[in-house]
């Protein structure tokens, strides 16, 4: 039987010492603390085989948040499953952006391509006055969006099955999110790392630049904005000058560029007149 430091040992060995750690707190349900102040803690049978499955499939490749089953974003664990993408940090940065543009008062938020349900839910919580809805085209997203909405924010979000808009045709709101795919068809990164076992329409659209997804809701945004109402979208490093385009032609005002926390423009946001 072996302790925490010799299997901790061996797992790090393997994978590296931060996805080990994260593997072996999650299969003995303590802290990182623990296993400090612990090294000499006897694992039971069940744990020991539990981490060397864990980090069998880690060498595969399999994303550490899948094989724990949650992400934590914006200071919530979120549960997640090969249904959704893993949350970024970069969508952090849509999020700050749409606090600060939200009205104080009660409003309306719908979050296009929700996945997780990571920005409507975590919007919801920030502001107690907002009404959510949220919409994806996949219904094992959304099963995995109303479980995070249960336990994070219940009876706060609606949620919605279909493509962009056609679940609120008719529907106007104070502000429109989204995080859509985004990578061109044939961008490489898409067979490397992580990306290879992310649900490959959450990543791409399909188009050769990536950006369909983004020009049909840049053109639905002024039908669906009330009037002063902001649209704000994430983007890939190297869209910002055409999402400016696109949302320029679309009628938006007050277009801003938003930075990443490494300092890429990730967000554009632009306003309904
Ligand atoms: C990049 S993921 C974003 C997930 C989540 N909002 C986040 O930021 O972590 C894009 C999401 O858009 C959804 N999606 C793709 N095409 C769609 C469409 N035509 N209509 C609605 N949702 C779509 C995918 O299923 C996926 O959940």
């Amino acid at each position: 039987m072996r302790t925490i430091h010799v299997s901790l040992q061996e797992a790090e060995d393997s994978i590296g010492k931060v996805d080990a750690r994260v593997l072996v707190c999650d299969v003995l349900g303590v802290d990182r603390a623990f296993l400090a102040t612990h090294p000499f803690h006897i694992l039971t049978e069940t744990q020991d085989a539990r981490i060397d499955m864990l980090v069998a499939q880690r060498l595969l490749g399999q994303p550490v948040a899948y094989l724990v089953g949650k992400r934590e974003f914006y200071g919530r664990d979120f549960e997640v499953d090969g249904n959704v993408l893993i949350p970024r940090p970069d969508t952090e940065t849509l999020v700050e952006a749409a606090l600060k543009r939200m009205p104080a008062t009660a409003c309306s938020v719908l979050d296009l391509g929700t996945g997780s349900g990571a920005i409507a839910i975590t919007l919801a919580c920030e502001r107690a006055e907002a009404r959510a809805t949220a919409v994806d085209k996949s219904a094992g997203a959304l099963a995995v969006a109303r479980a995070n909405a249960e336990r994070l924010a219940p009876g706060r979000v609606e949620f919605l099955e279909g493509s962009w808009f056609a679940p609120v045709a008719g529907r106007r709101f104070d502000l429109v999110v989204a995080n859509p795919p985004y990578v061109a068809a044939k961008d490489p990164h898409l067979g490397q790392g992580d990306l290879r076992f992310e649900p490959p329409g959450a990543l791409t659209d399909g188009s050769a630049d990536g950006l369909d997804s983004i020009r049909a809701i840049v053109a639905g945004a002024r039908e669906h904005l009330n009037p002063g109402g902001w649209l704000l979208l994430e983007h890939g490093y190297d869209q910002s000058e055409t999402a400016r385009a696109l949302f320029e032609a679309a009628g938006l005002r007050e277009f801003a560029s938003i930075p990443d926390l490494a300092g890429i423009q990730r967000v554009a946001a632009g306003r309904a007149a």
